[in-house]
């Protein structure tokens, strides 16, 4: 079945260099009609420029494609909105948003100022939210809507010197798990992307073997089928770098009850905590409230 995205408009944030630039050529490829977002800053987010978003665009256009730049931040409310804006204006609707924008102010954490914590939530976190917030209502009312965080095994699994970034990172994640639910009558699909690639965000933290096989491409890929027609999942999480994809999940033990009003004291569970902890038959849960459901079997008569 061939993916294109014909009379679809997207947004690609941070697609001014790397993964973001890789999902926008490949968007507009096949068919949508592209607002390259990008402030042209440092990978700490420092400075900016107009030339990333624009030179992006020229590429997209040279290919017989569509698309339109902005250089708003995402990480403040009314530029956030103004990207979107961007899109109504040029392209009359907004059918998906890739929120891909990030920074890095690595350091290891007791060594990090509070402004490195901020400014990398206001970005990864707060930037996504921020465009998706304004994405959301034009999405509700089309009844459609496709939407992809990027998150990082940085996150998922952790990574020395990167407290804000993987803090950050997880933050997404929880965005998506609530939005998966309050998007599903509407038609509003979001799921995340653990990409890993060869961008100026990575070229001095990964192996020089590597690098030239982790093609920012092989991610897009997968942001693409998340962002079409063709895809009906929602709330996946998918690693995605150098060919290898995966799905990613949060998945809980068997766990151990230990009895209605039991008077469970701090020697029991430290005694049961082998057993409680043992993930030999993981189970993952679709919601909070199913993990409740859960919990709540025993009392339910
Ligand atoms: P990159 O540095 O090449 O691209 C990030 C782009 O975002 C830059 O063009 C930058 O100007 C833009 N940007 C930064 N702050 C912005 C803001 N406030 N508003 C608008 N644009 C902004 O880095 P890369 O690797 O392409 O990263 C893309 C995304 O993928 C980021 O969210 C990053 O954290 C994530 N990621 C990348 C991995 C990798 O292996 N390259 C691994 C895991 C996650």
């Amino acid at each position: 079945m061939a993916i294109d995205f014909q009379g679809r408009v997207a947004i690609v944030t941070g697609a001014g260099a790397g993964l973001g630039r890789s999902h926008a050529l490949l968007l507009a490829e096949r068919g949508a009609k592209v607002v390259v977002n990008d402030l042209g800053g440092g990978v700490d987010g420092t400075g900016g420029s107009s030339k990333a978003a624009d030179l992006v665009v020229a590429e997209i256009k040279a290919r017989g494609g569509e698309a339109v730049a902005n250089h708003d931040s995402v990480s403040d409310v009314a530029s956030a909105a103004n990207i979107v804006k961007t899109a109504m204006d040029a392209f009359g609707r907004v059918d998906i948003l890739v929120n891909n924008a990030g920074i890095l102010r690595d350091k290891s954490f007791g060594k990090m100022e509070i402004a490195d914590f901020d400014t990398v939530v206001d970005v990864h976190f707060l930037g996504s939210a921020y465009v998706t917030k304004a994405a959301w209502p034009i999405m509700q009312q089309q009844q459609y809507g496709r939407i992809v965080m990027t998150s990082s095994n940085s996150g998922l699994y952790g990574n020395f010197g990167q407290a804000n970034y993987a803090g950050a990172k997880m933050a997404v994640v929880g965005l998506m798990n609530s939005l998966k639910q309050e998007g599903a009558k509407y038609g509003i699909l979001v799921n995340t992307i653990a990409p890993v690639a060869a961008t100026r965000m990575t070229e001095a933290l990964l192996s020089p073997e590597l690098l030239p096989h982790l093609k920012p491409e092989y991610v897009s890929q997968a942001v693409a089928y998340l962002c079409s027609e063709a895809c009906g999942a929602t709330g996946d999480i998918i690693s995605a770098g150098a060919g290898f994809y995966a799905k990613m999940q949060v998945m809980e033990s068997q766990g151990m009850f230990f009895g209605i009003d039991a008077k469970v004291t701090v020697e029991d569970f430290a005694a049961n905590y082998a057993k409680i902890t043992d993930m030999s038959k993981p189970q993952h849960f679709g919601s909070s409230m199913e993990e409740v459901a859960h919990i709540a079997k025993p009392f339910i008569k």
